[in-house]
């Protein structure tokens, strides 16, 4: 079975950086395809050059998020939601690209989280939904679904343990065939804070007990949550007044 990455991402200073590490790890698993979906207007330059040279197999596609979004009055609690309509853009892209001969699953990857290799040796073996925990994940140490006689009995989480599948995009795969089974499903703008991976598994119908547990029965991390700090740039300013002008704009960074 292929592997499907759906990987949103957008133009800030620490893309190249995040997308060499992620794609050098990307390198190492076989059959395996990645769609990068950048949120943009248009197809960056950078990323363009950066997939080509990649040595990956991938399809680049971009899908802007909208600026401001129509909030109901009602529900002040909506948030603008990250990678949203990206990760639909890269579902679409299944839906019209595969069909139901198409042996694989569909796995979100977000372009600054780490992931072991072990994992998708793993997932690639997805009946309907596989699960896993996700290290530094929801202010804990890790985020897991608990196991109990190899089925998924409930959820080790703190925040918001009432969704329907509290858990982090990371945590979870879905079978190629199966999502096809569904091929309307999507991620919606339109959801509370968190429930992103509720929404779509819910419209996939599944229920917890059709979830099926990888990494030693839930009890390995093998992806984590990792954040980048933000650069700041203070001496490139310190630097133009002192000098007239800050580093080379025609290195790539
Ligand atoms: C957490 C979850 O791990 C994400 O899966 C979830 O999308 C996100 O929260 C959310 O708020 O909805 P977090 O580390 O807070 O992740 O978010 P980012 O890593 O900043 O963004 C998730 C993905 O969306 C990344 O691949 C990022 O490149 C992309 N993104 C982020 C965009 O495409 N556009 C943006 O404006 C921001
Ligand atoms: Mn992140």
């Amino acid at each position: 079975p292929y592997i499907y990455a759906i990987t949103p991402t957008y133009t800030r200073l620490e893309q190249k950086a995040e997308l060499t590490r992620l794609s050098q790890t990307l390198l190492h698993i076989p059959n395996f395809h990645w769609i990068v979906i950048e949120d943009a207007t248009t197809k960056t330059e950078l990323v363009t050059k950066f997939l080509k040279n990649s040595g990956l197999n991938y399809t680049h596609l971009n899908a802007l998020t909208p600026k401001h979004y129509k909030l109901e009055e009602k529900d002040p609690n909506w948030l603008k939601p990250r990678g949203v309509l990206q990760r639909n853009a890269g579902l679409e892209w299944i839906v019209t690209n595969q069909n139901s001969k198409s042996n694989g699953v569909i796995y979100f990857m977000d372009d600054d989280n780490t992931y072991s290799l072990k994992l998708f040796d793993e997932i690639r073996f997805t009946e309907k939904v596989s699960v896993w925990p996700v290290g530094l994940s929801g202010g804990l140490r890790f985020e897991s679904p608990i196991v109990t006689n190899n089925e998924v009995t409930n959820w080790f989480v703190f925040w918001k343990p009432e969704r329907p599948f509290p858990m982090d995009m990371a945590g979870f795969a879905i079978n190629l065939k199966f999502f096809l089974q569904y091929p309307e499903a999507r991620f919606s703008l339109r959801v509370q804070r968190g429930y992103q991976e509720s929404t779509l598994l819910s419209q996939l119908h599944v229920k917890l007990n059709d979830l099926e547990p990888k990494a030693n029965d839930c009890k390995e991390i093998l992806v984590w949550h990792t954040r980048t700090e933000k650069t700041k740039l203070k001496n490139e300013d310190k630097l133009k007044l002192k000098y007239g002008h800050g580093s080379d704009l025609s290195i790539e960074v």
